[in-house]
């Protein structure tokens, strides 16, 4: 591995004694991070730049996008464990060479001992926090299914053991955390005390820097399981039975059952043609494509790119645009194994023309007169977008979570991997908002092995049939929306994929009734104009971590890491 390190005996030795380490131990280390990268064969953009050169080293080992992808995600459970994961879950679209789509499904399903009450109290109230925090906040988790699905169907190498072994390396030599993790580490420092009650490799006495050296021993050995057994080295056996005892014992109710019987689904994407491009994205149990089939629909008759960039006349008509879309997202998306999305009538051309009926370009529509809600203090948020192109051009758009930073902030007991806390994109009670604000009904209601809707919108959008633009984001209920805007900057506002995914952006969700913008991102005269026109503001630090992959006219590759983050782009 090329950045690992012999680590000279240092204070970290005192800080983590209970290691018995010798002065010539080793770890890992991203000596760099590219924001913007044009290759000629393969790239991995992905959050970590160890995860992102895992997935470079595959692909010239001749492995395909998929191989690449599924390396790089067991990478990212173990060096970005705020997000990356195998205690969660995700979506990947897969585009072959030949251009054909497969879209996977392993997102985290309801346990089957759930109800669809288990969140309120007798009188109806909701209990503070509990789809969010701690055990019963968990969803059974689907990644590792959902890799090994991946890698089984579309994989090259058929040898499980080279994909799946960095990612055992980097847990047990450990890799020296960035600023960003160093922070997160310390702002939960108290919740993973609270949630686990035991020595865990997250929790020291001293405050943690930048440099210091993550080692996940326990991780180690679930990963290595993983590699001996497959998908039975997670739901069966000794990983199993830690992720229940550890569930069970903190007041959830996951049980071995569930986990056997956990399986992915493959779907079939939702595609729309926005002008001449033909844009493709997750179904349901994601509103991501359909959602975004909708927005782009629901503004290409006025043109937006006509309208002026970030002008009150094409911020208002998009906005606009959100505002219809998450309402349809709050009645009639939920997981359509369970319940009769009705998403051929939410794509047709008609009933979305109808939609912008009462669109007027000089007045704000009112949301809502029944109820509004102000979103929660936005801790920040994680999940983690990978995008992966191959030198044959097969390509892979994958967004994985686990909901919150850390998940439920449950680490599993001997097995050393975060739980999600996914539980809470259900629509706990009709009407109430979830972490990011969304309100639900009927359609995402808590049903035992449902999975809960989610916003992740893994996307690959083609050109004259060519592959044009692989992308996704994370940002809770702002992925749509930032993956819209990406789409919109670059089709109708002709940007490079470096400006496009630099601009600040902006979000509206229905509800809330207002535009959320990023901090200092919009000119004050735009803002008096769209307050005229009837808009309420309400400010994130950020709006969506984005990576993409572009292809350029001579062919050539065009990668883009988020400004926003610490994104790494590989290639070769
Ligand atoms: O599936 C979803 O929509 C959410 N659980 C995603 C959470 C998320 O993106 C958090 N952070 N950025």
């Amino acid at each position: 591995m090329k950045r690992l390190r012999h680590r000279p005996g240092s204070i970290f030795f005192l800080v983590c004694s209970f290691f018995v380490l010798s002065c010539n131990q080793t770890y890992y280390k991203a000596d760099h991070i590219d924001k913007s990268v044009v290759a000629h064969r393969g790239m991995v953009v992905s959050a970590h730049a160890l995860a992102s050169e895992v997935g470079v080293k595959i692909l010239k080992k001749g492995g395909n996008a998929v191989d690449a992808a599924v390396a790089s995600q067991f990478a990212l459970a173990v060096v970005y464990p705020r997000a990356g994961n195998i205690g969660g879950g995700g979506f990947m679209l897969i585009r072959t060479e030949e251009g054909n789509y497969s879209c996977l499904d392993y997102r985290e399903k309801a346990p089957g001992m759930a109800n669809k009450d288990m969140y309120l109290r007798p009188d109806g109230s909701v209990i503070d926090s509990a789809s969010i925090f701690g055990a019963l906040a968990v969803g059974v988790p689907g990644t590792v299914d959902g890799l090994i699905s991946a890698w089984e169907k579309f994989g090259q190498i058929r040898d499980f053991g080279k994909i799946i072994e960095p990612s055992i390396e980097f847990a047990r030599k450990g890799f020296a955390i960035s600023q960003e993790e160093a922070d997160r580490l310390n702002q939960y420092k108290n919740d993973f005390q609270k949630f686990n009650p035991f020595p865990n490799p997250f929790v020291k006495s001293k405050a943690w820097v930048k440099g210091d050296v993550l080692i996940q021993e326990e991780l180690a050995q679930t990963l290595e399981r993983i590699k001996i057994k497959g998908r039975d080295g997670f739901y069966k056996g000794e990983t199993a039975k830690h992720l229940v005892i550890t569930v069970q014992k903190s007041g959830g109710i996951i049980c071995e059952k569930d986990l056997e019987e956990y399986q992915v689904v493959w779907r079939s994407p939702i595609e729309t043609k926005y002008r001449s491009y033909r844009v493709v994205s997750m179904p349901p149990p994601s509103s991501g494509g359909i959602a975004l089939a909708q927005l782009l629909e629901l503004i290409e008759p006025f043109n937006p790119g006509a309208l002026g960039f970030h002008s009150p006349e094409s911020i208002h008509l998009m906005v606009e645009a959100e505002r219809r879309v998450y309402a349809d997202r709050a009645k009639f998306l939920g997981d359509s194994d369970f319940f009769d999305v009705p998403a051929s009538t939410l794509l047709d051309s008609s009933y979305l023309s109808a939609k912008m009926k009462d669109f007027d370009p000089g007045f704000a529509t009112k949301s809502s007169s029944i109820q509004s809600y102000d979103l929660p203090d936005r801790e920040h948020f994680e999940t983690t977008h990978t995008s992966v192109v191959d030198k044959n051009r097969m390509a892979v758009s994958v967004t994985t979570t686990l909901n919150s930073n850390y998940g439920s902030k449950v680490l599993v007991e001997g097995g050393g991997f975060f739980l999600n806390n996914e539980m809470d994109d259900f629509s706990i009670k009709p009407g109430f908002p979830n972490q990011f604000g969304l309100i639900g009904n009927e359609a995402n209601a808590i049903v035992p092995a449902k999975r809960m809707l989610s916003s992740m919108t893994p996307t690959i959008v083609e050109k004259d049939g060519k592959l044009f633009l692989v992308l996704g984001s994370p940002g809770g209920s702002t992925i749509i929306t930032t993956v819209f805007q990406v789409i919109v900057n670059i089709i109708d506002f002709e940007m490079t994929l470096d400006d496009a995914v630099d601009q600040f952006r902006f979000h509206h969700q229905y509800l809330p009734d207002k535009i959320f913008i990023e901090k200092d991102g919009l000119e004050q005269v735009v803002k008096d104009n769209l307050q005229a026109k009837g808009h309420d503001f309400g400010t994130y630090e950020r709006i969506g971590l984005v990576k993409a992959i572009r292809v350029l006219a001579d062919g050539s590759l065009h990668g883009v890491g988020d400004r926003r983050s610490d994104v790494d782009v590989e290639a070769y």
